[in-house]
């Protein structure tokens, strides 16, 4: 089952460092069924998001080669194209648009039967250009860890890496993440945002809840915030080991990090940040009513700007007053009161 999606886009001529599955700037190359370009930011800007399935889908962290095929076809052949390649077990897209009416999609496979693979893609695309190689990352994790810098999602937080030499702002707290294959080091808009609204709301005493915690980034900073408790979930087991691992290197107890979705038992949480997709979302709302109290606040980020009225009204309908709206780019994050 997948649980989040994203491809990467990006346009002719810009920079090509990506690093495949997985970006300083929290990018992980798209692992699920093509439906998912539904979500493709439209100004195909180097905007990526995901999030990941299960582990058993993704042995990411230790892949240091793989497989990539480059077609080219004219551009109103591309979601034909990448059918194919999902179909022919492609891992992750990423589409380089070009002005002259052709459309390059770069695809990425790890561990496949590569002659089969070519041979099903050639098979479905008679017509492209296309191109076959290998690649191996010599040092991913030097390579990505390069990119990797220190941010301020709020004049009091600093996010940032171990081996970052940056001092807590005055009156502020840091947050250190060791950068792992979970999601949330600071470098993605949907993460700081819900920094940014949690800052806002957190209050001594309070019991937080984190949903799809990733890095255990937010929980990380609601407990320096002064939250006394946070429960910290995550269906991908992978990203409750970076979260023990996180809260050990930020000295920070009181995170109970447990690798599950929302269940029916969670209750009585005075604060909750879900900062999944909308598709994820929008089936817990229920769950994520009955388990904060009246009156709880209710954070929901990975939302696009272009969702922001219908989910407004699928939060109305699920008992959750909107109060603000924080945006960057084309990513804004809810804050609800509980009704
Ligand atoms: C976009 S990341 C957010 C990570 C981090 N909280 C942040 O803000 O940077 C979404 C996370 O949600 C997790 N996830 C997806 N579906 C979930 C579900 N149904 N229940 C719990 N976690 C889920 C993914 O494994 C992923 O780690």
């Amino acid at each position: 089952m997948h649980t989040g999606c994203g491809i990467t886009r990006r346009d002719a001529g810009q920079a090509k460092s990506f690093v495949p599955l997985r970006g300083a700037d929290d990018s992980f190359l798209w692992v699920g069924k093509p439906q998912a370009l539904a979500y493709i930011p439209k100004s195909a800007a180097f905007q990526p998001f995901s999030s990941f399935s299960s582990p058993s889908d993704l042995p990411l962290s230790h892949v240091k080669s793989w497989y990539q095929i480059v077609v080219a076809v004219p551009s109103e052949a591309l979601e034909k194209a990448s059918n194919v390649l999902f179909e022919a077990g492609s891992t992750g897209l990423e589409e380089v648009s070009s002005q002259d009416g052709t459309g390059r999609l770069i695809a990425y496979f790890v561990g496949s039967n590569q002659r089969a693979v070519l041979h099903e893609v050639r098979s479905g695309l008679p017509e492209a250009r296309i191109n076959a190689s290998q690649v191996e990352l010599e040092d991913w994790s030097a390579a990505w860890r390069d990119r990797f810098e220190p941010v301020w999602p709020t004049d009091r937080l600093v996010v940032c890496a171990p081996w970052h030499d940056v001092s807590a702002p005055a009156d502020g707290y840091r947050v250190v993440i060791e950068p792992r294959t979970a999601f949330g080091t600071g470098g993605h808009a949907t993460t700081r945002l819900a920094l940014q609204a949690l800052e806002g709301v957190v209050r001594p005493e309070d019991r937080v809840l984190d949903v799809g915690t990733g890095s255990g980034i937010l929980a990380i900073a609601a407990r320096k915030m002064g939250a006394q408790e946070v429960t910290a979930i995550d269906t991908d087991p992978l990203a409750v080991q970076n979260v023990i691992e996180n809260a050990a290197l930020n000295g920070v107890d009181g995170i109970q990090a447990e690798a599950r979705s929302l269940e029916l038992e969670d209750r009585g949480y005075r604060v909750a940040v879900a900062n999944i997709i909308s598709s994820i979302l929008r089936p817990m709302l229920g769950r994520l009513h009955s388990a904060t109290e009246p009156g709880a606040v209710v954070i929901f980020g990975g939302l696009l700007s272009r969702e922001r009225e219908s989910f407004a009204s699928s939060l109305e309908a699920g008992g959750f007053k909107v109060v603000d709206v924080l945006q960057e780019a084309e990513w804004i994050g809810f804050t609800t009161s509980k009704s």
